[in-house]
């Protein structure tokens, strides 16, 4: 029996970024999720207390409801707080690097970690694959794994 190569590679690089970027990791990576694009209001939240200067910032943002990254873009374009760069993975979409010049870094094992912070559960897909509803408040936490 030979191994299903594609699937294979796939796996080990889900398993790498799992376990560097474990709030990317996910049951809706690879299924984008519908869009109804109703109006909702979404407030997206910025914290970082680790890397000086250390900042916190909220934003809410008015839109059709759309996925996060452009949630995220909506936000940038009123406070800068919320800049953010980005890095496309093929098939697995979006990975946020940084947010207001702040890089995750694999030295001191600090990453953005997405959470909602109504239930306090780390977000299980990516920014280019969830899709915030109505009220949803997104904490970007600045932390360590
Ligand atoms: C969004 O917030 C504005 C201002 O509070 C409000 O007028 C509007 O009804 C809200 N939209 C939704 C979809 O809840
Ligand atoms: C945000 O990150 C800081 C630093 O790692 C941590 O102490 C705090 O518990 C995190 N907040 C949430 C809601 O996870």
């Amino acid at each position: 029996m030979s191994i299903n190569k594609p699937a294979g590679v796939l796996y080990s690089a889900l398993l790498f970024i799992a376990t560097v970027h474990t709030a990317w990791a996910g049951v809706c990576l690879f299924t984008k999720y519908p869009v109804n694009g109703l109006p909702v209001n979404v407030t997206l939240v910025v914290n970082n207390v680790i890397e000086n200067p250390t900042f916190k910032s909220s934003q809410t943002i008015s839109l059709p409801q759309t996925y996060l990254i452009s949630v995220v873009s909506a936000a940038a374009d009123v406070n800068k707080v919320f800049q953010y760069s980005a890095q496309y993975y093929s098939n697995l979409g979006l990975m946020i690097t940084a947010i207001n010049n702040v890089f995750a870094n694999q030295q001191k094992r600090t990453y953005w970690e997405f959470i909602d912070a109504k239930t306090l559960k780390p977000l299980e897909c990516g920014v280019s694959t969830f899709v915030p509803f109505n009220e949803d408040v997104i904490l970007f936490n600045l932390t360590t794994y």
